[in-house]
């Protein structure tokens, strides 16, 4: 990949990139990064590159002329133009995806406030904020995009490190131990330390849904879990008074229980049999058990788990988990 960056101070981006996984990637061959200064293109005696605003108010603007004409030499056939700016869409993990697939990146860093709109509207492909702020100037954003797209670009990292990462699949990844098994009191969780590597799969994925429902709750909507996860859920508080008939319907419909449904709209099973009854929805054997299996929950147990971190694992109450483990018996 090439990335070249337009800035107005090219100095800024020589220690970040001298060291770690964009170094590497640059001395790999894996990326080819060029910053070049806008006044390069300046054609008065000074370099001028910016002038006031029109209309009035504080500040200059970027000059649309140097701009222009260093961005369409810079990007060539083949460039891809971002303007780095406080008004673009928010950067995230997938535009980082989409962006490391292009095989040449041109990122704009403005400065003082902002560039000439024209420059906007005939060079730029896509505007994009790292979040909503205003910092003085895109060099910190250009670095913050280089940086997450570099490692996203094929050789550059071992692909296995990049799963389950936050953001892969839209949860955050869930707490990380390493030696020793006990600091300061505190335990590493006995799962991780049992050597059963599908357990030890399935709570590392619990944890990263935990995680992402208690910290970024917003993320779930878009999240890439399967009904039963979802179904499992904890309920953000608001919800619970307002639950659409036919939201209870839908999941009732697609195979989730009753039991599930309460737990997940924060009623009681009751009160969701009764509604779905009242709906006149044909309502299943409730012989079938729910919840985890007598032999899920046994191969959890063995691998040192306590009966509260299983409830908490399959989203069950610890009442459900002791009847499992004497049916285990
Ligand atoms: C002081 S800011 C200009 C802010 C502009 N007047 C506005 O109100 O939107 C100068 C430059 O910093 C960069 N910048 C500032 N905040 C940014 C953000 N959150 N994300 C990306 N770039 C940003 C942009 O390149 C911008 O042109």
């Amino acid at each position: 990949m090439r990335i070249d960056v337009l800035t107005l101070f090219p100095r800024m981006f020589e220690s970040p990139f001298a060291e770690s996984i964009v170094a590497r990637a640059r001395s790999a061959g894996r990326l080819d990064l060029v910053v070049r200064d806008i006044r390069e293109w300046a054609t008065d005696r000074h370099r001028v590159v910016d002038d006031a605003p029109y209309g009035g108010g504080a500040g200059m603007v970027l000059k649309p002329e140097p701009l222009g004409s260093a961005i369409r030499e810079v990007r060539g056939s083949s460039g891809y133009v971002v303007l780095l700016s406080a008004q673009g869409r928010l950067f995230d993990q997938a535009v980082a995806g989409q962006l490391a697939l292009r095989p040449h990146l041109v990122l704009v860093a403005g400065h003082y406030e902002g560039v000439d709109e024209r420059v906007v509207e005939a060079h730029v492909d896509l505007e994009l904020s790292i979040g909503d702020y205003v910092l003085t100037g895109g060099e910190l954003p250009a670095m913050v995009v280089i940086d997450a797209v570099t490692r996203l670009v094929p050789g550059v990292i071992d692909p296995t490190s990049l799963e389950h990462e936050s953001h892969d699949q839209g949860v955050l990844e869930g707490p990380q131990y390493t030696r020793p098994p006990e600091h300061e009191g505190r335990r590493v969780p006995a799962v991780l330390l049992s050597g059963d590597h599908a357990a030890i799969t399935s709570w590392r994925r619990a944890e990263s849904i935990r995680r992402t429902a208690e910290r970024r709750p917003d993320l779930l909507a878009q999240a890439r879990l399967t009904p039963a996860e979802r179904a499992r859920l904890p309920v953000p508080a608001p919800e619970r008074t307002q639950v659409a008939d036919e939201d209870l319907r839908l999941a009732y419909a697609s195979g989730i229980g009753s039991y599930r449904i309460a737990a997940r709209f924060g009623l009681s099973a009751a009160t969701v049999r009764l509604r779905l009854r009242a709906m006149g929805v044909r309502l299943r054997s409730r012989t079938a058990l729910r919840g985890p299996t007598a032999l899920e929950v046994e191969r959890l147990r063995a691998t040192g788990l306590t009966v509260r971190e299983l409830a908490r694992h399959f989203g069950v109450s610890h009442v459900t988990i002791l009847d499992r483990l004497k049916r285990a018996k």
